[in-house]
């Protein structure tokens, strides 16, 4: 299977932002970060504009919700039309329930883990769910490095999905220089925000991190 892209708009021109879709619509998702000033040090948009990025963008949605509660607000982005909706393990309290709703209501289930939540968390969790995502930096901000020790924890994600159908994400410092690490590693999605809306043809950019990921 080729590796899949998400396009993270946290780099894109927020003004613009139908147009700033238009640029990464070669992309396999578009990738929406959802940020509460509380989960992280950082706020972005809510519901309302995901609504609206659901109806007119090219791909489908993929949402990351780096929020508290995600019990109680993630259902609603599935209600939505994102097509995965990714919480963050760290936040949810009952992430089973949460999960098995998300799929309920027609979207991809996923959990997200922060660089020092271990991938031992996931294994009672690892059934209920679509999607893993590796953060490779600290969540909150665009634009950070690549932390190495993600390699090793794509791996050991991989180990625990064995054969079942769960797509590998990483999301965090994804350019031409380490798209070849995440790609042996394992990973099946990667998110890239500041390599995409930084280049003068984002275009050009998924087409080379798609090629240096074969
Ligand atoms: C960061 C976000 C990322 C962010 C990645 O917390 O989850 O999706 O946009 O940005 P880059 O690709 O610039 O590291
Ligand atoms: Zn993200």
């Amino acid at each position: 299977m080729p590796i899949e892209i998400a396009a993270s708009i946290l780099s894109a021109d927020f003004v613009n932002l139908e147009q700033e879709l238009g640029r990464v619509a070669q992309a396999d998702w578009i990738h929406v970060d959802v940020m509460d000033a509380h989960f992280v040090p950082n706020l972005t948009i809510g519901l309302p504009v995901v609504e609206r990025i659901v109806q007119v963008s090219p791909c489908p949605v993929d949402v990351h919700l780096m929020i508290d509660q995600p019990d109680r607000w993630a259902p609603a982005y599935a209600e939505a039309g994102a097509r995965s909706v990714t919480f963050h393990l760290e936040a949810a309290k009952a992430p089973v329930r949460l999960a098995r709703e998300l799929r309920r209501l027609g979207a991809r289930a996923a959990v997200g883990l922060n660089p020092a939540t271990p991938v031992s968390a996931l294994e009672d969790l690892v059934e209920e769910l679509d999607m893993v995502l590796v953060m490779s930096v600290e969540p909150g901000f665009g634009g950070q490095s690549f932390i190495e020790r993600s390699c090793g924890k794509i791996g050991a994600v991989k180990r625990l999905v064995g054969g079942r159908p769960v797509a590998i994400q990483v999301d965090g410092g994804i350019s031409r220089a380490t798209v070849r690490w995440v790609a042996q590693a394992g990973a099946t999605n990667l998110v890239a925000g500041s390599a995409l809306f930084g280049s003068a043809d984002p275009a050009a950019e998924i087409a080379a991190l798609r090629e240096l990921s074969r």
